[in-house]
């Protein structure tokens, strides 16, 4: 088993990225921004404020922050993702974290279901850290350490009883607390709160999930042999994360936190 935890930084899922399909997100993948309103939370009074909301996805938190007064400025990599959020009245930009050139300009830095995506950590606080004001906040939740564990052991054993597929490179960023926590400080952070949270999340069909959630794995694969893969896939789990009495429920564990720019 390889470490789970390892960024490749080689190899042909590097330069793709995942490709988002707006629909389908909103139809089968709407437990993320809906689980993460209790993130807002951490937010405080945001009447008023600026914020700087990092991959605003279809832009359904984003508009919470709105509807609660606050001045939003969102961005996201996926242009699709980025058009649904205009259609929405949102501020929303096309522009990934680790391109952000703002400076002491926000009150706030919030991001949900993200960084996990992001494979330059620390560049990407670097530059959260310089679009906020000193004393500013910054709130997110992302995958952490041991999320969805089983579903990449069963990605993993299908590339290797398949070699025609290649290597299986992980590219998922899924840090603990401490390694986190020791980032956001060099990072010029303050850290109020950090914590590893276990959120056993139900989906609705992990045929769905792989589709929305794993096409950079799968880009450089014919039809049939994606088909393959996420059939594949979905057997092996089947035993693992899907029960009669509560359908597929996938082993997700979030890394949630608030730090202030020192
Ligand atoms: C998540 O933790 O939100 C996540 C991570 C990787 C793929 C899909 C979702």
């Amino acid at each position: 088993m390889k470490n789970l935890n390892l960024i490749e930084v080689k190899g042909h899922d590097v330069m793709k990225k995942n490709t988002w399909d707006a629909k389908k997100y909103g139809k089968h993948a709407e437990f993320v921004p809906k689980l993460a309103f209790p993130l807002i939370e951490l937010l405080g009074e945001i009447k008023g404020k600026k914020i700087l909301d990092v991959g605003c996805g279809d832009g359904i938190l984003t508009l919470e922050l709105v509807k609660r007064g606050a001045d939003v400025t969102a961005i996201d990599s996926s242009p699709e993702m980025v058009e649904v959020s205009k259609s929405k009245g949102i501020k929303a930009l096309l522009k990934t974290v680790t391109d952000l050139h703002y400076n002491y300009e926000f009150d706030i830095v919030f991001s949900n279901a993200v960084l996990h995506w992001v494979p330059e950590p620390e560049k990407a606080l670097k530059n959260i850290a310089n679009s906020l004001k000193d004393g500013g906040i910054f709130v997110a939740e992302f995958g952490g350490k041991g999320n969805i564990r089983s579903i990449i052991q069963a990605m993993e054993q299908v590339f290797e009883e398949n070699p025609e597929f290649g290597e299986f490179k992980n590219v998922w960023y899924f840090p603990d607390v401490n390694e986190y926590k020791e980032l956001l400080e060099k990072t010029g952070f303050n850290v109020e709160y950090i914590e590893l949270i276990p959120r056993p999340t139900p989906i609705d069909d992990i045929e769905n999930w792989l589709e929305i959630f794993t096409n950079v794995y799968t880009s450089h694969l014919t039809k049939n042999q994606t088909k393959l893969f996420r059939s594949r896939v979905k057997e092996l789990l089947k035993s693992r994360i899907y029960t009669l009495k509560n359908g597929w429920v996938a082993d997700y564990v979030r890394l949630r936190l608030r730090a202030l720019k020192g």
